[in-house]
């Protein structure tokens, strides 16, 4: 569910004509709807309220400011993967002590970074990096809290670019080398404190069954761990809840919270969770202006002014995203032209829909690609020297540009001619 809707055959993102947004402040554009943010956050906050988890937002998935602000403003946690996440999660405000930090190569700034601010705990995803976190803590006199990250050799059934729970994959340590570090912890670093153990399977996953299996094989290590008198705080069980491109059916939060529930009620652990998608997935759409219509021998391309710069998702995982006209025409209801609807970078893969059927289209229509809320804007950009696109944040009280666009100064603004060339 979402709130970008026709009223009088006008998309609408709330209660803000979407039209009238591309005028103000021009295409490619992203828009963000707060209502529907807020709604994915609460909805599976109150799906596993019996156990009071915190949710961590993943902030790879849209690390814009002002929508981690709406998130921080309800008492959400962070999950981070670099000081530069870090960074964004403590300039909007959120309690150091919610922010969760995972990826497998942590720098030893980062590293540093993330101890002075005193966060709840590293997701540690290898021995290197727990000697490191050792070090780094000694040098600042600190003791560093560490989540062990598992990687507990699940198939999430999901494309195999984000399946990241599998032996073959570079996250985690398998379970038999968790468990040996856990026994050895106390006697080799001295200046970590191993507090919980992670996972996280994959994303964009539909079914409960993944998550049931990968959380079953660590109940059992859980046990085995309390058999050796290893008491653990946390249980991190990642992000992954797969959400609605086109026609899939994914587990409600709801129906998640009814499989997992009683298997980490048995583990009176605190639970986090990181979901990313599920939360900002359907809150922004990417908005685009066809620049012109090119019909071939072969095919009817319109080419639009929003590139895989923008959006990459299609032209990498061949990522189905809907795309639907701003404005319904007469024609809306005759589905009779298939498009390629491709953008302007010189590549063949600069595409966000191949062979879609869509209304006839013309120069200057608008078009909004739906689902552009995670994993979209925050894996943008300049290829070509493109300027990146503008977002825009909706409320009930209006609209408000949150990012700029970036003008052809910004591309040049790091870059150095030397003086003896
Ligand atoms: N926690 C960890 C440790 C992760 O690596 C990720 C995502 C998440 C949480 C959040 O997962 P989510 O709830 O959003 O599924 N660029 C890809 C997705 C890559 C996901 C990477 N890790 C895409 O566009 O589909």
């Amino acid at each position: 569910m979402h709130e970008f809707r026709y009223r009088n055959n006008e998309l609408y993102c709330e209660g803000a004509r979407v039209s009238e947004i591309a005028e103000k402040f021009g295409t490619p554009l992203y828009i963000y709807s707060r209502k529907t943010l807020l709604d994915h956050y609460r909805k599976i906050k109150r799906a596993l309220r019996s156990i009071n988890p915190l949710i961590c937002f993943s902030v790879k998935a849209n690390s814009n400011l002002a929508l981690l602000k709406v998130l921080a403003n309800q008492g959400a946690g962070m999950d981070v993967v670099s000081g530069g996440e870090l960074y964004k999660a403590l300039k909007v405000g959120v309690n150091p002590k919610k922010i969760v930090y995972a990826g497998v190569g942590k720098s030893e700034k980062e590293i540093a970074a993330a101890i002075r601010a005193g966060i709840l705990f590293f997701n540690a995803e290898s021995f290197a990096e727990l000697a490191l976190i050792e070090r780094v803590a000694g040098r600042l006199k600190k003791k560093a809290n560490v989540s062990l990250r598992v990687n507990p050799d699940i198939d999430p059934h999901t494309h195999k670019f984000i399946t990241t729970g599998k032996m073959t994959n570079k996250f985690g340590l398998d379970i038999k080398t968790c468990e040996e570090i856990f026994l050895r912890c106390g006697i080799i670093f001295s200046h970590l404190s191993l507090i919980g153990l992670h996972i996280h399977i994959g994303s964009q996953i539909t079914d409960r069954l993944p998550f049931v299996k990968a959380i079953k094989k660590m109940l059992v290590l859980i046990k085995r761990l309390r058999q050796r008198g290893i008491s653990l705080k946390y249980f991190n069980i990642g992000g992954g809840l797969g959400i609605v491109y086109r026609d899939e059916r994914p587990q409600s939060a709801e129906e998640f919270a009814q499989a997992v529930l009683p298997l980490l009620r048995a583990t009176k652990l605190k639970i986090i969770l990181e979901p990313g998608r599920f939360i900002a997935g359907n809150s922004g759409i990417l908005l685009t202006r066809v620049v012109y219509i090119k019909k071939t021998p072969n095919k009817n391309f319109a080419i639009v002014d929003a590139g895989m710069n923008d959006l990459i998702r299609p032209s990498l995982y061949n990522a189905y995203h809907e795309i639907l006209p701003v404005v319904r025409n007469a024609q809306y209801a005759i589905r009779t032209t298939h498009y390629d609807i491709v953008g302007p970078i010189c590549e063949s893969a600069d595409f966000l829909a191949k062979n879609r059927p869509m209304p006839a289209l013309r120069a200057k229509d608008l078009l909004a690609v739906m689902g552009a809320g995670a994993y979209a804007f925050a894996m943008s950009s300049n290829y070509n020297s493109r300027p990146r696109a503008a977002e825009v944040l909706v409320n009930k009280k209006g609209r408000a540009l949150v990012r700029k666009r970036e003008c052809y100064r910004d591309l040049i603004r790091q870059e150095i001619i030397p003086r003896n060339l």
